[in-house]
């Protein structure tokens, strides 16, 4: 299965620091030795055989990265969704307007949106059900906090938290999904050492073992990404994407670092 790297640029760039740093990795992953009627003839595209390359800006950026990757075969993601499709929802944004922006994915249930905003596994749930209706590829996450992984509690959480997310979810046959698994403790560099990867690929192996419960094997392996998250770098992202079960890393702080970021998507193969 192909691997999956994607940027998660969080509320830490505006509209044109955003411009800056998609310039900056796509003139390194796009040669643009021609250019034919205003279409760019990707001439360096090893990196697509093996990954796909998702960056997330903030809402107000969307348009304008857009425009900056048509054609590159770079996409585009929404760090959040709202759960309805129109109405009077001040500040919501819709899987219309999202995708009018470009996005093709979007990230769901960030453990920084339950910490902040209260969010839970019933709006995990809602909004995947927005998303897969408006045709959007969700990233759900999920993860244990310190306590809970302390308590010993990490596979009844994850397992929780994934099946409230998907109950009642009819995944049709062509579309895709992808869980990225989070420890809350791991994420953003602050908390210190990030988690062996082996511990990682185990919590995948947990959440992939309890997807059977919703899904065929089949499906799983043909339309189901597990990824980590958490403090992923350009020293381990290759060690935390060789394990069996982990197909792809959410990267946020290493990802505002166009050097460090194009290591990483270097690095897999
Ligand atoms: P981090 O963030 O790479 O800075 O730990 C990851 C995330 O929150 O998705």
């Amino acid at each position: 299965m192909k691997k999956i790297i994607i940027a998660n640029w969080k509320m830490k760039l505006g509209i044109k620091e955003s411009i800056d740093l998609t310039k900056k990795i796509k003139n390194d992953l796009i040669k643009q030795d021609a250019k034919i009627y205003d279409k760019i003839l990707a001439i360096n595209d090893k990196w697509k055989k093996r990954l796909d390359l998702v960056i997330c800006p903030s809402f107000v950026s969307l348009s304008e990265i857009k425009k900056i990757i048509a054609n590159t075969g770079i996409y585009l993601g929404s760090q959040d969704i709202f759960w309805e499709e129109k109405g009077a929802y001040t500040g919501e944004i819709c899987a219309s307007m999202l995708k009018e922006a470009g996005a093709k994915y979007v990230i769901i249930g960030h453990s920084e949106r339950r910490k902040h905003l209260k969010e839970t596994d019933e709006m995990a749930n809602k909004k995947l059900k927005l998303a897969f209706e408006g045709g959007l590829i969700p990233i759900l996450c999920i993860g244990e906090t310190f306590e809970e992984r302390k308590e010993e509690r990490t596979d009844c959480v994850i397992i929780k938290q994934l099946l409230n997310a998907l109950e009642n979810i009819d995944i049709k046959k062509d579309k895709e999904l992808i869980i990225a698994y989070e420890p809350v403790w791991a994420i953003g560099f602050k908390a210190g050492k990030a988690i062996e990867p082996a511990e990682a690929d185990l919590s995948a192996k947990i959440i992939k073992n309890s997807l059977l419960n919703l899904f065929s094997q089949k499906f799983i392996d043909n339309n189901i990404k597990i990824i980590y998250g958490g403090s992923v770098s350009e020293k381990d992202a290759k060690s935390f994407l060789d394990q069996p079960n982990i197909c792809g890393a959410l990267i946020g702080t290493a990802s505002l670092d166009a050097e460090k970021f194009l290591k990483i998507i270097k690095s897999i193969n």
